[in-house]
């Protein structure tokens, strides 16, 4: 790590509550959109407060997984530098970011819960540069690390998570994607006897949950967005789940594209580590819409309240932070406890 004015900057120690505050500004702004029915306004909003947000961060941040390609996407796009500017003879350290200022647009846009704010960061290089495309995934909790095959059966990873949790296949819940290409797996899974949730959108939070105990969810199964597959692998890392992706690659155009990207291989199939290298990983995520995990942004009247998770991987730090954000004074009543 770099070394600035005699400090040795260290990521996961110096950004991981600067990088709550990004998310809880784009959070705190979407929210404000919540139930207009326009998802572009909602995710606009939070692209614009993210992308102020890490104005204030003394960091060289590069954009490898954001809002698209810099001719479709005016900000937080693939390749856009992001952070402070650093004073004459100062050079800030290079962080990688994969964001998703708002993940579950459709979800904020209609007032349903499980839209978060997110991003995870790390070395350079930490964060595989994956293209826009749908990756098939399966995730589960830490119990069932080096037990997933993404090529089995659906029946034989049911087994195998049922048998990794000390539980039936029937008492598992798996979470799916509520898409028309689901519907053998749906199929599947029924067959097999394991309960599951149907989601509108937003694998991605649901990634994150089925890897903390008592969420009441087991796994995530089906294909989702790969840059999603990124952020959530970024996360399993922090909470030392389970996860087994591969890029779904469905045109020759897609294939030479993924090429181009520098994916020799692509058929690969990753797990956590591939997808999210990184020695240093911090993930932020902030919640919109009421979630599994974590609460919506709650508006009063003197300000906002919201619920954010930050963890890091190599400090092992799982934090769970309820911010109050005043905009004036407390007000004459105080601020509750919660
Ligand atoms: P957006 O926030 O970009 O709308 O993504 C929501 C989401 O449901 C993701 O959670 C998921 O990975 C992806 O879309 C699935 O894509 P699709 O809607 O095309 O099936």
């Amino acid at each position: 790590m770099s070394e600035a004015q005699g400090h040795v900057f260290s990521l996961e120690n110096d950004l991981a509550l600067e990088l709550v505050r990004v998310v809880e500004e784009a959070a705190i702004a979407s929210a404000r959109t919540m139930g207009e029915g326009d998802r572009d306004k909602s995710d606009q909003v939070a692209v614009q407060a993210m992308r102020k947000a890490f104005e204030n961060i003394p960091f060289a941040g590069n954009i490898v997984i954001g809002e698209g390609e810099r001719d479709k996407a005016p900000m937080l796009y693939i390749g856009e530098r992001v952070g402070a500017t650093p004073p004459p003879g100062i050079q800030f350290p290079e962080v990688d970011l994969a964001v998703d200022p708002l993940e579950g647009t459709n979800l904020c846009a209609l007032g349903t819960p499980n839209a978060i704010s997110v991003l995870a960061a790390s070395e350079k290089g930490g964060l595989l540069h994956a293209p826009d495309c749908y990756m098939e995934k399966i995730i589960a909790g830490p119990a069932c690390r080096g037990s997933l095959d993404i090529e089995a059966p659906v029946e034989d990873n049911l087994k195998e998570i049922a048998r990794c949790m000390d539980r039936r296949v029937q008492d598992l819940v798996i979470v799916v994607l509520d898409r028309p290409r689901h519907a053998q797996l749906i199929a599947d899974i029924r067959k097999a006897g394991a309960r599951i949730r149907l989601i509108p959108d937003g694998d991605l939070s649901a990634g994150i949950a089925v890897a903390v105990r008592g969420a009441g969810v087991h796994a995530v199964m089906g294909i989702g967005g790969a840059p999603e597959g990124v952020i959530t692998a970024a996360a399993i890392r922090c909470l030392h789940g389970a996860m087994v992706a591969r890029l779904v690659i469905d045109s020759p155009q897609l294939e030479e594209r993924v090429v181009s990207m520098g994916i020799r291989d692509p058929k690969r199939i990753y797990s956590a580590r591939h997808l999210a290298p990184g020695k240093h990983i911090v993930f932020a995520a902030s919640g919109v819409t009421d979630g599994a995990l974590l609460r919506g942004v709650r508006f009063f009247g003197e300000g906002c309240r919201t619920h954010s998770l930050v963890m890091t991987r190599s400090v092992n730090k799982v934090r769970f932070i309820d911010s109050v954000h005043l905009e004036t004074g407390p007000g004459p009543r105080g601020i509750r406890l919660n």
